[in-house]
């Protein structure tokens, strides 16, 4: 899988994503990335990018000839199984189900906003689909970035050593995650629940549904909904 980041601050990239599970999937090879500057297709001599919004305002928008120079740029050797992201609080909230749907393409093209955001036409003429990583303002669209790749290279096959661990991890089946435990089996007076030390894996299996959904209910009761009407619906 390969990422095209369009951005002004291309120096922020790879960032946190070379550590970890994501810096060991880049040096094996199993994803891409990409960064494209969108100042370098500026035509002006001082490099600008930006000017005052139409209709008056606070703050620049990025000019859409100068994002659509530095788009063309990004097509050329481009996969054909593309999507376009533009990273924005007004967007679309990021979630599970659409990280499931951006990992089938073998291209995301990713659009990082500054400033007062970009114009809206760029948007329109490219059928660019708007994303936000939550209900907060970000100085710009790169952090949002590193978040939709981090939570996209995690569900490509090989990355993950143990593929189990996707398997129960939150937002699977519209639940959050059971909580879990390690040793020592007391520790500040609190112990370990016991079905947890029996080895009886139905149990086991039984409690830790059981608590996820509990988790759910009180945390997200949003995704409960869901969960119980998906249930509903199944049975
Ligand atoms: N840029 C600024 N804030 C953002 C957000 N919440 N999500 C995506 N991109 C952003």
């Amino acid at each position: 899988m390969k990422f095209k980041i369009l951005t002004l601050f291309p120096e922020i990239f790879p960032g946190p994503l070379s550590y970890s599970i994501s810096g060991k999937a880049i040096k094996r090879k199993l994803f891409k990335i990409e960064t494209i500057n969108i100042r370098d297709f500026s035509k002006t001599k001082s490099k600008t990018v930006d000017d005052k919004p139409f209709g008056g305002g606070a703050g620049m928008i990025i000019k859409p000839d100068v994002l659509q120079d530095s788009l063309e740029f990004a097509k050329e050797n481009s996969f054909k199984k593309k999507k376009l992201i533009f990273l924005t609080p007004s967007g679309k909230r990021l979630n599970s189900k659409l990280i499931h749907e951006f990992i089938k393409h073998e291209e995301l093209v990713i659009i990082c906003g500054r400033y007062e955001g970009i114009d809206n036409r760029f948007i329109e003429f490219n059928k660019i689909e708007e994303i936000s990583v939550g209900d907060y303002v970000l100085s710009g669209g790169e952090i949002a970035a590193i978040i939709l790749i981090d939570a996209c290279v995690r569900l490509i096959p090989e990355v993950l050593g143990n593929r189990n661990s996707l398997n129960s991890e939150s937002f699977c089946n519209d639940l959050l995650e059971y909580p879990q435990y390690t040793k020592p089996r007391e520790w500040n007076g609190l112990e370990v629940p016991d079905v947890l030390l029996k080895g009886n894996h139905k149990e086991i299996s039984k409690w830790r549904l059981k608590k996820s959904i509990i988790k759910t209910k009180n945390m997200r009761p949003d995704l409960y909904e869901d969960y119980v009407k998906k249930n509903k619906e199944g049975k």
